[in-house]
């Protein structure tokens, strides 16, 4: 049975709202804090590049200094957020949407929150951009710079921001029918500051589908028209429109192909080159809730050709852009400066997104990735990486050529860090823990081909019965045979891992009951490992 992702939402109990507001003050345990930097060290060659770390945690009841607030990943000050929205580049500035309820920490009626970056690594928070109307609440949708103003909402001198997302009424939805969700616009002449919304919305209507959402717009080039894509149910949606008002429905994706274990939400479609060659793709996102590996939320990719009206492809097997639980929703900007295809994604899960225990905020984003195409064999595989801007936090700490495993690094910087080394394809393990017996553990296992994530002794794991119940092993087989290139960044209630360039990524979210200030890699006897690297990432706040 199809259910409504949105369904589990409405009947989560509601948090108490006062502590959001005031949040109560917590202990501080100053001694974490205090303990400098204590480095086993038993390798050769190393180097230790600058001063003991001064940790940027100095009380947990300043804003953005809370226990489990992540450092240097997106989090709005306060409240709920879900998806990124209306990701778009303009005049300068790298703007962030964000589904955003400002009155809880529990989902509820969405409005657009918004943020913008000159790097996209430090965000200014800006105040809300979209707020629910008669139409409804504003549910997740994209943005774009209409250059040459063929909405008429601007000038050719001062081409208007629009931004195309799903009216949720939450009226007709309690009345039953299947007609609740629709799609309008919104446009803005300052660079996102002040929105208008236009007021002969709904620009596409709807009669009777029942999930019916997440409009993803791009300009395409070679037809010459705007390409939305959106989701109904179980399947895609393509429509074509001159200009952003008026749309033509243009053919279906997905009934057959793909995951289906949920519904379909938060489409993306965009071009890609691949890697080493001069052949180009096309790649489409679909979220899917529930459905994903691990359970609950997960995004797939599907790799093919669109010829401005039907997107095709041949691919066989199901694939995911991330293998990790915590990465739902993730889409791309829209006209990026130098044409790179930059993608952020929601750090969690609706498993249990709403039952994660911070107090003030509730979910990150992923770092934002680059993501490129590679052919593997006769197969297309997405990577992603970090963008190379994420090099501005980092502060070389550790770095030595040859390291001999078990290694041992005790030091606070391992809570808050990108940490990488390569080997020749064989098992490893790194655990990260503290002092309080919570650990988290990746490990790769050479001859199964599979890597693993233990968040089951990670910290605080039962606010929701699935969180830490199993050992996460996923199934790798485009490394074998080749060398590991292994980094993994580390944030205070996250790791990303990315293995050989990002050809596998997975990102999980854990909430240890204090920083992880030790970090072990194992491997198997006597087995050494290159260019161990890490670095201390700095806060963005
Ligand atoms: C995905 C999603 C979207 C929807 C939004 C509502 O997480 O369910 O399909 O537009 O969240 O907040």
């Amino acid at each position: 049975m199809k259910e409504t992702s949105l369904i589990g939402c409405f009947f989560l109990p509601k948090i108490q709202t006062e502590s959001f507001n005031s949040p109560k003050p917590m202990k501080t345990n100053l001694s974490i804090f205090s303990i400098g930097l204590i480095l086993t060290l038993t390798a050769c060659n190393q180097k230790i590049k600058s001063e003991p770390v001064t940790t940027t945690h100095k009380d947990t009841t300043i804003a953005f200094q809370e226990q489990f607030r992540p450092q240097y990943h997106f989090t709005p000050p306060a409240h709920w957020m879900n998806d990124p929205n209306g990701l778009v580049y303009n005049q300068g500035v790298y703007h962030l949407f964000y589904q955003y309820y400002p009155e809880d920490i529990v989902w509820g009626p969405m409005h657009w929150g918004h943020a913008i970056s000159k790097d996209l690594i430090h965000w200014e928070h800006k105040p809300i951009a979209l707020y629910p109307d008669k139409n409804g609440y504003i549910f997740s949708g994209s943005a774009v710079v209409d250059k040459q103003n063929s909405s008429g909402f601007g000038s050719l001198e001062n081409p208007p921001l629009v931004a195309i997302f799903t009216y949720h009424n939450d009226v007709r939805e309690k009345v039953g029918g299947n007609d609740f969700q629709t799609q309008g616009i919104a446009y803005s002449l300052d660079n996102g500051d002040t929105w208008t919304v236009y007021d002969k919305n709904p620009v596409i209507g709807n009669k009777a589908i029942r999930d019916f959402r997440d409009p993803k717009v791009f300009w395409y080039e070679e037809g010459e028209q705007w390409i939305l894509t959106l989701v109904a149910g179980d399947y895609a949606r393509f429509y074509a429109s001159g200009n952003l008002k008026d749309w033509k429905h243009l053919s279906d994706f997905g009934k057959n192909t793909g995951a289906h274990g949920g519904v379909w939400e938060c489409p993306d479609l965009f071009k890609l080159k691949v890697e080493n060659s001069n052949e180009e793709k096309w790649v489409l996102f679909i979220s899917i809730n529930p459905g994903a590996p691990l359970g609950g939320s997960g995004t797939q990719y599907f790799v093919g050709d669109f010829d401005g009206k039907t997107f095709t492809t041949d691919q066989g097997d199901i694939k995911w852009v991330d293998y990790g639980t915590d990465n739902y929703a993730g889409v791309t900007f829209n006209n990026t400066p130098d044409g790179k295809r930059i993608f952020i994604g929601w750090m969690s899960n609706w498993l249990y997104a709403q039952k994660t225990p911070t107090e003030v905020w509730r979910s990150a984003m992923t770092l934002p990735r680059e993501l490129s195409l590679a052919k593997v064999g006769k197969q297309y595989v997405l990577k992603s990486t970090v963008v190379g801007q994420i090099a501005s936090l980092a502060e070389n700490q550790i770095e030595e050529a040859t390291v001999r495993l078990p290694k041992t690094v005790e030091s606070e910087i391992v809570s808050q860090a990108e940490i990488s080394f390569s080997t020749a394809n064989s098992s490893f393990k790194l655990v990260f823990s503290n002092a309080q017996y919570d650990s988290l553990a990746l490990q790769y296992n050479a001859n199964t081909n599979a890597f693993s994530i233990d968040r089951t002794l990670s910290g605080l794991i039962d606010f929701e019965e699935n969180f830490g119940k199993e050992i996460h092993v996923i199934q790798t087989p485009n490394i074998l045979g080749s060398n590991i290139e292994f980094k993994v960044f580390s944030d205070q209630s996250s790791i990303e891992v990315f293995i050989n360039g990002g050809t596998y990524t997975f990102t999980e979210i854990v909430f240890p009951k204090k920083p992880f200030n030790k970090l072990e890699i194992f491997g198997d006897e006597n087995k050494e490992i290159k260019n161990l690297s890490i670095k201390k990432m700095n806060t963005i706040w």
